[in-house]
């Protein structure tokens, strides 16, 4: 396969660029997995020459690579690293830009391939696309070009259908990439292979022995320099449309024909088309919203959401969000999918935790209840699957106690499991969208999301309504105390 390309990255300056794509670009050569005709045009504002910017990647990838830099390495990537200094708002900034992508593409003999990078602010996306499709920059080059779309794809249904109406006028489906970076995490590529590869899970992952499902995404920060991105998204865009959503999708699907990307995407799209809407007064019933105020520790005093920077003093934007979502189709009819995401929480976690139903308690102490199996997948910062089961205790006495099998991924010696921007800019190149939202998954979960962002505009809750450093407000308990279960902290 044939990986030689020019990257161009449309916000070469920006956070993302820094921490994430050039520290992955490095590592990818780190692997022996970039390709030897491959060249990165970063595109900013800033003005710089191009030795500047090398100066300052060197530093981000020292700072935010997996490997300890190496001279060699490093030497023969800075090569390839060329920085133009354009306002990509102006239309004329695109003739040089594409004359200067010729001239690369014949230097390092990137047979016209192109990867466009959308690193910047959402509202530009859609603008560098028209731009590139009036100066023939995006299929009408020699080669293939392809466009990687950040998160947030539109803030609602239709700002989606928009953006992606001006997207497939530019580039195919298949040159597509709508990035969600959780798609690139070790842990979620291997929900399938727990899945499918494993007799004791797939026979019993229906509602005949599945109880119920909890999504948890916790972070412990707040929204940091972010508050004027946060205040026009919030938890439910920032986080449940997309990374929740697809963490829903590989947990709930059939299984695929095959594991080529289409029959798998199909699958995951058939979860999202069968979520039960959330509407009216179903609203108020299955979701709960939270904002964090302020928190007065020993060292100080941590800002509530209201107080932080770009934030409106009255803000109603949510900073927590959980949910009650049914699947409606055979294998799930009735088990409840509760999902929760917020900023400020007490521990920085992502998991996926099954229970199971409760065995009847026909052999053992019939006045007391067995407790149910627990499969708990670690996305992150662990990786890892955490199984409890009843086990008799030592002694004695009968007595039966539950016990672990704990699986840690990445503290395994010898681990360093690759970061997702690493797999995901690997498949880019490698033209395998597997990994990347297809225009219907969002599509479909954007009208799921937008139904419960209608409703909640009905029904504004009094805000901050729960302490950083908790789990959310205490309607998030009471969803699940309702149905008589909670959520399990461990
Ligand atoms: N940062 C993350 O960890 C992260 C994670 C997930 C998703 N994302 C998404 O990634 C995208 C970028 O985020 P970011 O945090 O990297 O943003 P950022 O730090 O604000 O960077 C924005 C970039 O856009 C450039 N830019 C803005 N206007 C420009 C113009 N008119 N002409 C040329 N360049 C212009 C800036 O260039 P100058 O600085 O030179 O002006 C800068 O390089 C966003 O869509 C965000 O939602 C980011």
């Amino acid at each position: 396969m044939d990986l030689s390309c020019t990257m161009i990255i449309f916000g070469g300056t920006g956070d993302l660029a820094h921490r994430k794509l050039m520290p992955a670009i490095y590592n990818l050569l780190h692997e022996k997995l970039l390709p030897e005709n491959f060249a990165v045009v970063a595109v900013g504002r800033k003005e710089k020459t191009s030795e500047g910017y090398r100066e300052e990647i060197y530093h981000s990838i020292r700072e935010f690579s997996r490997f300890k830099v190496d001279e060699g390495t490093w030497n023969h990537l800075k090569d390839r690293i060329y920085y133009r200094t354009l306002d990509f708002l102006q239309e004329e900034a695109y003739i040089s830009l594409e004359a200067f992508l010729r001239d690369k593409a014949d230097q390092y003999h990137t047979k016209g391939n192109r990867v466009y990078y959308m690193a910047v602010a959402p509202e530009y996306f859609e603008g560098i696309v028209d731009k590139l499709h009036r100066h023939c920059m995006g299929g009408d080059v020699a080669g293939w070009q392809r466009v990687v779309i950040e998160k947030p794809f539109g803030r609602d249904l239709s700002s989606a259908k928009y953006l992606n109406d001006k997207i497939v006028q530019v580039f195919q489906e298949e040159n597509t990439y709508r990035i969600d970076h959780y798609l690139g995490k070790e842990m979620l590529q291997n929900i399938m292979v727990l899945r499918f590869a494993n007799m004791i899970f797939e026979p019993l992952w229906n509602n005949r022995f599945i109880d119920h499902i909890q999504i948890t995404s916790s972070e412990t920060v707040g929204v940091e320099n972010r508050g004027d991105y946060y205040e026009r998204s919030g938890a439910m865009r920032d986080m449940v449309q997309s990374h929740m959503l697809q963490l829903l999708s590989l947990i709930a699907m059939e299984p695929p024909n095959d594991l080529d990307t289409e029959s798998i995407r199909n699958e995951k799209v058939k979860v999202l088309k069968a979520l039960k809407k959330i509407e009216g007064k179903d609203v108020v019933e299955n979701t709960v919203r939270g904002q964090y105020g302020s928190y007065e520790a020993d060292n100080g005093k941590t800002p509530g959401y209201r107080e932080e920077v770009r934030v409106d003093h009255r803000s109603v934007t949510e900073t927590f969000v959980a949910l009650r979502i049914f699947i409606e189709n055979f294998r799930w009819a009735g088990v409840p999918f509760y999902i929760r995401t917020g900023k400020r929480m007490p521990e920085k976690s992502t998991e996926i935790l099954i229970q199971f139903k409760t065995m009847e308690n026909i052999l053992y102490f019939k006045d007391k209840q067995l407790q149910p199996n627990i499969l708990v997948i670690r996305i992150q910062p662990m990786e890892g699957v955490f199984f409890q089961f009843n086990a008799k205790e030592p002694g004695t006495r009968q007595r039966i106690i539950p016990v672990e099998m704990d699986f840690c991924q990445n503290c395994r010696v010898g681990i360093n499991s690759p970061e997702a921007y690493e797999r995901l800019l690997y498949d880019v190149m490698r033209g395998d969208a597997t990994l990347f939202a297809r225009w219907d998954e969002v599509e479909y979960a954007w009208k799921f999301i937008d139904s419960i962002l209608e409703g909640w505009k009905d029904h504004i809750p009094v805000f901050p309504n729960y302490e950083a450093g908790t789990w959310g407000p205490k309607e998030a308990d009471e969803l699940l105390e309702k149905d008589q279960r909670n959520w399990i902290n461990r």
